[in-house]
């Protein structure tokens, strides 16, 4: 299949373009580089060992995008795009909305009109809000979202819905991610957040590597095993293999697919894990809550091993050792 992966420079999207060629795709690359670097795409064609078809071009301009679906028959869009900080999202509201929402409108138009019947979208555990309980299935409530970000995807996913509802012939498969985490097993790419980064483990690295002096841990006042924050970490190369079997899965109408491991770690098993995994101290100090935060979410991961025949392989030694390898390697991200 021929996939256009929007977005397709970012983190989770670098990933995935390395494991559809593996798998026999041929991925076409679209960015505006907001945020992230060309540098990555130069390192997956040195991973995929070919190159790789790339438009720089912002998917909310339309009659930019059509170019690429008069140069190429694409047979399925991977949704990446987005605006994806939470905290920036408060700050910004109205540019999360306005990007967010209308990239994936201009995708839907352009799908029509071009007879692309297949996406995939990157949506999000965030949709669940303030989940009453634990583990999280995807008949599960959604809404009560606590962030701009997190309400983007949750209108998208509606969007998506009324859209594939609309069209009999579209297929969409939302993939709500839990925590990504980790790196290509080389090193070459990785996840680069731009500033000071606002999850756990970019940070872990970043202290570990002397960039950032010390972690500090969220509150440990929680209603956990040990009073920190639990969330599902998944690697990003499961990640990846997720997108790859959702598109290859053939479902008519909508599927909503949850991508995690099904187990929490706390804030202290990850920073317990990673020195153990890469023999070094992470310096923390405790420090009060962080606003918007819950205490523990993890997924029911059941649908995607029925429906995608698919499972994380990958092991949390393996997440702290390949985002450390990533990080040392890297210590200015791609800005080499
Ligand atoms: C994880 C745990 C923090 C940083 C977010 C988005 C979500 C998704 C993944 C895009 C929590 C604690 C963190 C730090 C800390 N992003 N922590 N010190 O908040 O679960 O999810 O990223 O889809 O939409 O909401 O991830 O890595 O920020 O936090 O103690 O410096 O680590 O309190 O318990 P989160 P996170």
């Amino acid at each position: 299949m021929k996939i256009l992966l929007t977005g397709g420079a970012g983190y989770i999207a670098s990933h995935t373009c390395i494991e559809l060629v593996k798998s026999g795709h041929t991925p076409i690359i679209v960015d505006n580089f907001y945020n992230s670097q060309k540098e990555a795409i130069s390192r997956v064609e040195e991973l995929c060992g070919q190159s790789i078809p790339f438009y720089e071009i912002d998917v909310c301009d339309k009659e930019a995008m059509s170019v690429i679906f008069k140069e190429h028959t694409i047979d399925a869009i991977i949704h990446f795009a987005g605006y994806k900080a939470v905290g920036e999202s408060v700050a910004k509201p109205l540019a999360y909305y306005k990007n967010n929402i209308d990239s994936t409108i201009s995708v839907c138009e352009l799908m029509k009109e071009n007879g692309v019947t297949k996406i995939v979208f990157s949506s999000s555990a965030t949709v669940y809000g303030l989940a009453e309980k634990v583990p999280l299935k995807e008949d599960m409530p959604t809404g009560g979202c606590t962030n701009p970000y997190g309400w983007t995807k949750y209108m998208i996913e509606q969007i998506l819905t009324d859209f594939a509802n609309a069209n009999k012939e579209m297929n969409v498969v939302l993939l709500r991610y839990f925590n990504p985490v980790g790196a290509h097993e080389s090193g070459r790419i990785g996840e680069d957040p731009v500033g000071i980064p606002n999850n756990l483990m970019p940070y872990i690295c970043q202290v570990a590597v002397g960039k950032l002096k010390q972690l500090a841990i969220f509150g440990d006042d929680y209603p956990t095993p040990d009073g920190t924050g639990v969330r599902d970490y998944i690697h990003v190369v499961d990640l990846a293999l997720g997108h790859v079997a959702a598109c290859e899965f053939d479902c008519k109408g909508v599927e909503v697919i949850n991508l995690g491991t099904g187990v929490g770690y706390s804030v202290l098993d990850m920073v317990k894990a990673f020195e153990e995994a890469n023999g070094i101290k992470i310096n923390y100090t405790i420090a009060p809550r962080r606003p918007g935060d819950i205490a523990t979410c993890y997924s029911d991961a059941t649908k995607a091993k029925k429906l995608l025949h698919w499972e994380a392989k990958h092991t949390l030694v393996d997440m702290c050792k390949d985002s450390w390898n990533w990080q040392k390697n890297n210590p200015k991200g791609y800005n080499k």
